[in-house]
C-alpha cells in the first residue's frame, strides 16, 4: 500500500446516521459512523476494553459518541473513551482507553480515509475531474473481487484486453492493434486515449503520429491511489473507486453517470440500460482478472509486458515511486 494518501473506501449512502457500519478496509477492521451534524467518523473497530466490535454497538447522537455493546464504554469522534459506566459517570477515564481514529472526508458521494501519518494539514481529497456529479444521474454497481486492488486498477488501464475480453461489448470490431498508447502523466495522475484499430498488417502508430490529445475526446483518467474515470462523452462517464479490503480482496464501486436524458421516466430506463451494460462489462473483466497469478501486482512478478501495456507500466512505476517517497 502507498502510505499518506486519501483512499476512497465507501459509498456515502452506506453510512446512515444513527447506525455504525463495520467494514474491513486496507486490512483493518474499521467502524464508520456519523455525528449529529452528519460528519463522517472512522476508527478502528476494536474496543480498547476487551476488543469487541464497536460496529455492533450504538451511536449515541446526543452525546456524539459510539457505545460498545459489551460493557457500554463510549468513544468520541477522536477515538477517546469518555465514559466507563462501571466506574461511575464522574470517574475520569485514563488516556490509554483510546481507539485509533482515521481522518475521513466525503467528496462526490464517496467516503475517503487518510492512510498514513497524522498531520496538521492534509492535502485535498482526490476528485473525479470534470465531473459535476450533481448534473448527472447515476447507477451504482458494487462487487468484491478476490484480488489485490492493484490488479483491479491495472485491468482498467489495459488497452490490450479490449477486443478479447470485451469482444461483444466495448471491444467490438476486432481492433486488436494498439496504437500509441497516447498517454500523459500529470503529477499523480495518468491520462490515456485509446486508439485501437483493426490489424491490416501495418505497424502500430506511435504517440507522435497523433495530434496532441485533449480532454474533449474519450479518454481514461486515473488518479492515485484508487480513482478511475472513463470520460466517454460530455454527458456520459464511468467512474470507479477501487476500495482495498485487504491484501487479496477489493471492493469495486462503479458508477455510470449520464445526463443526456433528463425526462424522469426515460432517465430511469436509460440508467437501467447502462447499469446492465456496465455490469456485463465488469463481469467480463472479473472472469479473467480473478485468474491472474499472483493475485497482486505488488508481489514478485514474472510477467513480460509489451508496448501496448504502457499505462500499466506507468502505473507500476509511479506506484513504486510514491511508495518510496513516504
Ligand atoms: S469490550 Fe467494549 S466495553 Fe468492554
Ligand atoms: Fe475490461
Amino acid at each position: 500500500m502507498i502510505r499518506n494518501q486519501w483512499y476512497g473506501v465507501l459509498d456515502s449512502d452506506e453510512v446512515k446516521k444513527g447506525k455504525p457500519l463495520g467494514v474491513t478496509r486496507l486490512g483493518e477492521r474499521l467502524v464508520f459512523w456519523r455525528d449529529s451534524k452528519g460528519q463522517i467518523i472512522c476508527m478502528k473497530d476494536v474496543c480498547a476494553h476487551r476488543g469487541t466490535s464497536l460496529a455492533a454497538g450504538t451511536v449515541c447522537t446526543d452525546r456524539e459518541a459510539v457505545q460498545c455493546p459489551f460493557h457500554g464504554f463510549e468513544y468520541d469522534s477522536s477515538g477517546r473513551c469518555r465514559l466507563i459506566p462501571a466506574n461511575g459517570k464522574t470517574a475520569p477515564v485514563p488516556q490509554n482507553f483510546h481507539v485509533e481514529a482515521y481522518p475521513s472526508r466525503e467528496s462526490q458521494g464517496f467516503i475517503y480515509i487518510w492512510w498514513g501519518e497524522h498531520r496538521e494539514e492534509y492535502p485535498n481529497v482526490p476528485r473525479f475531474q470534470n465531473l459535476a456529479e450533481k448534473e448527472f444521474s447515476y447507477t451504482l454497481i458494487t462487487d468484491t473481487w478476490p484480488v489485490h486492488y492493484s490488479r483491479t486498477i491495472e485491468n482498467q488501464l489495459d488497452l490490450v484486453h479490449l477486443p478479447f475480453v470485451h469482444y461483444n461489448t466495448i471491444g467490438r470490431g476486432n481492433r486488436t492493434l494498439v496504437n500509441g498508447p497516447i498517454e500523459q502523466i500529470r503529477g499523480n495522475e495518468i491520462l490515456f486515449w485509446p486508439r485501437n484499430t483493426e490489424d491490416h498488417g501495418e505497424k502500430p502508430l506511435k504517440q507522435a503520429d497523433f495530434p496532441a490529445p485533449d480532454e474533449s475526446s474519450q479518454h481514461i483518467h486515473f488518479i492515485f491511489p484508487n480513482l478511475w474515470q472513463n470520460w466517454i462523452a460530455p454527458s456520459l462517464r464511468v467512474a470507479i473507486v477501487f476500495a482495498p479490503i485487504d491484501g487479496n480482496h477489493t471492493r469495486i464501486y462503479l458508477r455510470t453517470y449520464q445526463k443526456f436524458i433528463r425526462i424522469p421516466v426515460l432517465k430511469k430506463l436509460a440508467d437501467l440500460v447502462m447499469y446492465r451494460f456496465s455490469l456485463k462489462i465488469l463481469r467480463q473483466d472479473r472472469r479473467v482478472v480473478v485468474t491472474q497469478l499472483p493475485d497482486s501486482s505488488e508481489k514478485e512478478l514474472s510477467e513480460n509486458l509489451i508496448r501496448g501495456d504502457l499505462p500499466i507500466i506507468s502505473y507500476r512505476r509511479m506506484r513504486e515511486s510514491l511508495k518510496n517517497s513516504v
